[in-house]
């Protein structure tokens, strides 16, 4: 018991789009190449706006949809691994951006592209110590921020993007953990520092090992919340996987036998948004009209770490 009731979501999707082609003319590649091996066709890229202003606009959303007064908020968390500050936090800039009250703990998490489904699980623990309030979560990227650009083998994956959600505890239906971290650490890095050696501020990733660790935490997961709640894949309505490589998607489905319907995709707009991707894909189902009230829906994110997580809720 002691879910999350989604109040309402905001969605923020940079106006700008750049497709397979338009990269193809800055590095080695083409649509040919990227499109088969990822399922991307396009990815959105934020100009003009900080990391917190997109994450701002996607609040702001999040609050007029959800009909929730600020005064009511107990928490903002931030989902990024692309801050515009180390510190303060972002959300505390976005707290300020929106002129939320005082009352509200605001603070980052960085769980990777796990990081919207790490701050829904620490928003919930903050909700059980504070009785009747509601949370907003945000997750915003700015990966493009964070890409070097004449890397082909990382600079065709990711896109910018934020979602938010306002949350509350719901008494009355059940909420499903699993998490964990795998050996790996240096498979995705960004540097924060120079002392950290070349290469810092710039996403650095050894795909393969990425894909074989995201196809195992997938199954592993899916198979875990399965079990602990008693149900099979038949009995949940969709599932949201962090949307990194429609390949990636598609082995799991297959290795499962688990009706590839289920698994909303995105990914061919979009690119991996990281920590936002699942936010986003969760915002937009919602804004399309797909989730019904008392609807089963498992989300399992995976990212730098090598992180994961899943969860399993009702609408
Ligand atoms: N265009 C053209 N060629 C490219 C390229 C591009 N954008 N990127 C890499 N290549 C080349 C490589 O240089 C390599 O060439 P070589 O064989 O001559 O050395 C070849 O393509 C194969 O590269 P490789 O990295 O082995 O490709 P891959 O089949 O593993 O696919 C990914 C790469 C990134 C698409 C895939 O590994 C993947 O999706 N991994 C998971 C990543 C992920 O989930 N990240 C999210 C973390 S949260």
């Amino acid at each position: 018991m002691n879910s999350l009731h989604f109040m309402g979501t905001g969605l923020y999707i940079p106006p700008k789009v750049v497709t397979n082609d338009d990269l193809s003319k800055i590095v080695d590649t083409s649509d040919e190449w990227i499109y088969p091996r990822t399922g991307i066709k396009r990815r959105h890229i934020n100009e003009g706006l900080t990391n917190s202003e997109m994450a701002a606009r996607a609040c702001k959303q999040a609050l007029e949809n959800s009909h929730v007064n600020p005064d009511e908020l107990c928490c903002l968390i931030m989902a990024t691994f692309s801050p515009d500050t180390f510190s303060p936090a972002n959300a505390c800039t976005v707290l300020h951006m929106l002129d939320l009250p005082e009352h509200i703990l605001s603070f980052d998490i960085n769980g990777a592209c796990a990081g919207f489904l790490m701050a829904l699980t620490v928003a919930r623990g903050i909700l059980a110590q504070c009785p009747g309030k509601k949370a907003l979560v945000v997750a915003s990227e700015f990966c493009s921020d964070f890409t070097d650009w004449t890397d082909r083998s990382t600079c065709v994956l990711f896109g910018d993007g934020a979602a938010a959600a306002v949350i509350s505890l719901d008494n009355f239906s059940p909420f499903y953990f699993t998490g964990g971290t795998g050996k790996g650490d240096e498979a995705i890095q960004v540097k924060a520092s120079p002392r950290a050696g070349d290469d810092f501020h710039v996403i650095r990733m050894t795909g393969s090992k990425v894909f074989r660790f995201a196809v195992t935490v997938l199954q592993q997961a899916i198979t875990e919340l399965l079990g602990r709640a008693g149900l099979t894949a038949d009995d949940v309505d969709h599932i949201i996987c962090h949307q990194a490589n429609f390949r990636i998607i598609k082995h799991v489905y297959e290795k499962m036998g688990i009706d590839p319907a289920k698994f909303y995709i995105n990914i061919e707009e979009y690119g991996n948004t990281s920590g936002a991707s699942s936010a986003i894909a969760l915002a937009e189902m919602n804004e399309k009209g797909l989730l019904k009230r008392g609807d089963k829906i498992m989300m399992i994110c995976f990212g730098a770490g090598l992180v994961y997580e899943g969860i399993l809720f009702e609408w």
